[in-house]
Formats: C-alpha cells, structure tokens, sequence
C-alpha cells in the first residue's frame, strides 16, 4: 500500500486530488494535512468523510515537529498547501513567504532526513513570469512578478536543489490556471459565475485582455500521479490545458451559459503588475505521453452548471457561514 502525504488537501487542487486518487486507486492510504486558512474547506472533502484510507489533520506545513512524524510514514509527499491568491499577496505578502516558501523548506527538510520515494513540488506557470511571445520551456529564466509568484519561485528552485544537493527525490510541476468544482469564490470563474448568479457586477481588471490558459482540475491531477510514475527526478514539467482565453472571452462564456445581460460586466482598477499572459509549452509531459483530456467547450459549461447546482457550497463561502461553523469546531 502507498501512502501519500498530500499538503494543501482540502483546498481547491488538493481536495480534488484527493478524491481522484482514492478514485482511481485502491490500495493507497492518504494523510491529509491542512491548516484550514480562508481557502481551506471541509466541505470540500464531505464525501470523503467515510474512506477510512483517508485521514486528515489539522495543521501548518511550516510545523517542523508534525511534518517530521508525518513524513516520516509517508512514501509520497505532494505539497500542494500555499498562499494561491495574488491578489492577496499584494495587499499582505506575509503568509505567502512563511507558507509557500518556509513551508516547502520544512517538508523538503523531513524528506531529506527520512527519505521518500518521491516529493513532488507543486509550483505553477506564474513562475516564468509574463509572454507575449512564445510559450515557456521548462529551462527558460524564472521572471516571477508579484509576491505569489515570486514565493512559488522560491520554493520550485529550494525544491530542485534538495535534489541537487542532497538527492531528495523531487519532481517539480508548473501549471497553468485551473478551473472546476470546488474552486474558491475569489478566482476569476468562481467569482463571475457565484456573482453573475445574483446578478452581481462581474469586476474586469484593466482592459480584461489578459489571457490565461485554462485546464480542467481533474486533467491536472492525473498529470500529477502521471509524473509520479513517470517522470524523471530532478525535473521539472509544465502542464498546460492549451486553452488560452482572454478574461473578456471567459466572461462572455459566463454570461451566454447563465443567461445574463452584458451590463453585469464592469472595468475596474487594474491589479497591480499585471501579467499580460501566461502560456506553457508542454512538450516535455506530451513526449512522455501525457496530454489533457478534457475538452474546454464542455468542461466549462460543466463547470458553470457545477456552481448551479452547489449553490450551499459557495453561499456558505460567501456568506460567511462557514467561518461561523469552523470557529466553532475549531475556535477560532
Ligand atoms: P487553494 O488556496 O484553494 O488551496 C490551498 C490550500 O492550502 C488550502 O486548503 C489552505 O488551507 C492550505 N494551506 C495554506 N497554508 C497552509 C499551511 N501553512 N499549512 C498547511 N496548509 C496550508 O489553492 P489551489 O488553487 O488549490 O492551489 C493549490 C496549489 O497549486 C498551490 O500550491 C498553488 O500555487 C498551485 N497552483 C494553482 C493553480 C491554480 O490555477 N489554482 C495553478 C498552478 C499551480
Ligand atoms: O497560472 C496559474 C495561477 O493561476 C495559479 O498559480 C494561482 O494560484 C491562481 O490563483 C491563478 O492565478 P491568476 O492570477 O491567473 O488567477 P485569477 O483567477 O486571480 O485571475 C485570472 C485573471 O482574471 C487575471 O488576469 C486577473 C483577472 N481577474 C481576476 C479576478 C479575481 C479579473 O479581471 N477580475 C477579478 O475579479
């Protein structure tokens, strides 16, 4: 039996991980650790509750004594625990420099003194910086710009010289934007379709020509465990859903699926740094044989219908009724 320690698990990515891999595969065991901020939520893993392969803790990645004995029973560690939110790290980089990077330095840590299989680093596109040319290899230069970014940068290039230097078995993966279910009510999908629900204005930064390129969460999860089977130590892979939109062409989607007028759509003050575009070449993951499966048109009309229907998932967010529900199991 494999047991990974997945970090981060009952975030966005990480909890859709986590019900992947118990999906996908029988004989695994799963330790969950997570320190609940704003963006994690037990909601998230509801149905998970009776998997008895499935534990979770409460905790911080930067707890040097918990990850000790945690990674220490762990064959595989995936970190996906971070600050994820730029704009956040504009307003308050703090959490983002003790999470994203001292927090891989104390995993990296216990790996090295108790030896896992493989560590697997998960680092995002962001990292290269902005392209309005062509799309980034794997050894391009890391041109990170805001305190997100440039604290996943931190941790990819920590991650890859415990590699180096003391032969921790690490993969580092740098993807691009996700969408799907379970997506905190601050990203630009989750926000536009909850706000465009309530007809809300939807709040476009700048000229809203910024372009992302979109894959589906679930195609991110399977490149993960694809690279833990396959991938080389050492490296570094991108992953991409080759879906380049601009922010106007995603609104747009939102709106026609939701039935909203136009009028929601509302230019504001753009975000400071802006990153023009981000885009992956993916090469590197396609010649080992991995390419995405989920097609754009569908996987966001998907997506949409998704919030539709999980409306108590993101009010609850929204409201602020699952802070009152976790202050009370948690006080605090
Ligand atoms: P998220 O904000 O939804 O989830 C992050 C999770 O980490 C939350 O559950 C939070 O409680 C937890 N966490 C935060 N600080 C912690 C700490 N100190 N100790 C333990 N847990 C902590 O983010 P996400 O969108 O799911 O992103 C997950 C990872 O994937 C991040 O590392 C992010 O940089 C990376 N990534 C995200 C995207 C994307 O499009 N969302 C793309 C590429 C890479
Ligand atoms: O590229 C991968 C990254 O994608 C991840 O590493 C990050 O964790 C993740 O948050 C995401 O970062 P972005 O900044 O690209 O995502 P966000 O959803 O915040 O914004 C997407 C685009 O939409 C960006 O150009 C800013 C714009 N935007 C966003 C919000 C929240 C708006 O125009 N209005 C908004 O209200």
């Amino acid at each position: 039996m494999k047991r990974y320690l997945v970090t981060g698990g009952a975030g966005f990515i990480g909890s859709n991980y986590v019900r992947n891999l118990l999906n996908k595969e029988k004989d695994v065991s799963v330790t969950n650790l997570d320190k609940l901020t704003y963006a994690g939520n037990l909601d998230n893993l509801r149905d998970l509750e009776n998997d008895s392969r499935h534990h979770f803790v409460k905790g911080d990645i930067g707890d040097a004594e918990l990850i000790d004995g945690l990674v220490r029973e762990a064959d595989i560690v995936v970190n996906f625990a971070a600050e994820s939110h730029v704009d956040r790290s504009i307003g308050k980089p703090d959490d983002f420099i003790t999470t994203d990077i001292f927090g891989a330095f104390v995993l990296l840590e216990a790996a090295r003194k108790h030896g896992v299989e493989k560590f697997i680093q998960i680092s995002t596109d962001e990292v290269y910086g902005s392209t309005e040319g062509a799309s980034f290899v794997e050894n391009d230069p890391l041109m990170p710009s805001s305190p997100y970014s440039a604290s996943k940068a931190g941790a990819d290039r920590l991650a890859y010289s415990y590699f180096v230097t003391y032969d921790v078995p690490v993969i580092i993966t740098r993807c691009s934007n996700n969408f799907g279910p379970y997506q905190y009510p601050e990203k630009l999908i989750p926000l536009f379709v909850t706000n465009a629900m309530d007809d809300k204005h939807l709040p476009i930064y700048g000229d809203g020509k910024y372009i992302r390129d979109w894959i589906h969460v679930i195609d991110h999860c399977d490149a993960v465990d694809f690279l833990i089977a396959n991938g080389k130590l050492g490296e570094v892979y991108n992953i991409g859903g080759g879906n380049e939109r601009t922010n106007l062409e995603i609104t747009a989607i939102i709106l026609e699926k939701l039935g909203k007028p136009e009028s929601l759509k509302t230019y504001v003050e753009d975000r400071l740094g802006h990153d023009r575009r981000y885009s992956v070449n993916c090469a590197k993951i396609n010649a080992l044989g991995w390419k995405p499966n989920f097609e754009f048109k569908t996987a966001i009309q998907d997506t949409i219908q998704w919030y539709e229907n999980n409306r108590w998932w993101w009010e609850r967010i929204k409201s602020g009724e699952y802070l009152e529900y976790y202050k009370a199991h948690y006080g605090q």
